[in-house]
């Protein structure tokens, strides 16, 4: 890494923490799916899997799921990876500022501007306010505002409420403390999945006078309440005009040249409104300027983009070889915007 570069102690204390929690079955899977997708030999797969999470900075995930068993080095090296995204938010997402991102009671509250929908919090003696917040709406998502990775999002219908104070004390209870309008996302996104929001995932890095679009990911879901992995939903990459760059894929081993469900063909994709979605994640990035380095959730509705959540730990979304023929991903993109 150059000069300048994320500092050797964050590091290895990463590779540290990494090296403790391997789990040693789940290696050997990964080696072994790999070796079988690209037809390789599996111990040497496993051999580059395990020197490259030693020492190029490559999750077994990402040698997964970006397909490194076909790459070379300089392929490989143009690769957005797990451990690096997680050095770059430990050092450009201020600490006492995270909070806000990983609450999503607070989330709202600092970002209200930029929902533009309706939202309310679940609180004790409060039941008659659900009532008129879910009924007013006639479906709600509510959310388990910390920590969930992924699972703590879940869909009500009004009509399938028989009790209210049964309901009220559940969602107090599981921890669902806050309650939002469905958003309304726009024609060219349901036409692809109509029953679930499908969110695009920007990766932006803002320098304290400009905004930097790292990379753009569209997320599809399956019909349920999330478009997360989690509930079967998958993504492919966007260009710089929020064209799909190829078909959809997971981290499951699922390749999507159709959406499932709608036949909808994946890489005919194309994001509206994709100037309004710039401005906008410029807008957002200005919040709170001390989280420089976020993973924003956004859909783009009939009257512009709104806001779903911020994510200081940004996670990373890459091209797939194997799928889009493209065998190079977005890392020169971050390190000429943050300069590592
Ligand atoms: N208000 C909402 N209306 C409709 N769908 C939503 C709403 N909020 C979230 N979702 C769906 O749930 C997904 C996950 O929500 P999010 O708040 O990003 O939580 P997390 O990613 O932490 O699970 C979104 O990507 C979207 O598909
Ligand atoms: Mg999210």
């Amino acid at each position: 890494m150059p000069s300048h570069g994320l500092g050797l102690a964050p590091r290895l204390r990463y590779l540290a923490g990494r090296a403790r929690r391997i789990d040693v079955g789940s290696v050997f899977a990964r080696a072994r799916e790999s070796a079988r997708d690209h037809g390789r030999w599996m111990p040497a797969v496993l051999v580059d899997m395990l020197w490259s999470a030693g020492f190029r900075q490559v999750g077994f995930q990402d040698y997964v799921d970006y397909d490194f068993a076909i790459l070379n080095r300089a392929e490989r090296e143009t690769y957005m990876t797990h451990p690096v995204s997680n050095q770059l938010s430990q050092k450009y997402d201020h600490p006492d500022f995270r909070h806000i991102f990983q609450d999503k009671i607070e989330f709202d509250r600092v970002f209200s501007d930029f929902l533009r929908r309706d939202w309310m919090v679940v609180e004790p003696g409060n039941r008659d306010a659900v009532r008129a917040f879910v009924e007013g709406h006639g479906t709600v998502v509510t959310k388990e505002p910390v920590g969930q990775a992924g699972t703590g999002v879940h869909r009500y219908r009004a009509s399938e409420v028989e009790d209210w104070d049964a309901f009220h004390r559940g969602l107090l209870e599981r921890g669902e403390l806050l309650i939002e309008e469905v958003i309304r996302q726009h024609a060219d996104l349901a036409a692809v999945c109509p029953g679930t929001v499908n969110t695009t995932r920007v990766t932006a890095f803002f320098d304290g006078r400009q905004t930097h679009i790292l990379a753009i990911a569209q997320k599809f879901g399956r019909g349920a309440v999330s478009d997360q992995m989690t509930f079967g939903g998958f993504y492919t990459m966007l260009d710089d005009d929020g064209k799909a760059v190829g078909p959809g894929y997971d981290s499951h081993g699922h390749v999507h040249e159709r959406h499932p469900d709608s036949d909808f063909v994946i890489a005919d994709f194309q994001l509206p409104m994709i100037e309004q979605v710039r401005t906008f994640v410029d807008e957002v990035a200005r919040v709170v300027p001390q989280v420089q380095y976020v993973g924003w959730d956004i859909v783009v509705t009939p009257d512009g983009p709104v806001l779903v959540e911020g994510n200081w730990g940004a996670g990373v979304y890459e091209n797939k070889p194997s799928v889009t023929g493209i065998r190079t991903g977005h890392k020169p993109r971050y390190r000429a915007a943050i300069g590592f």
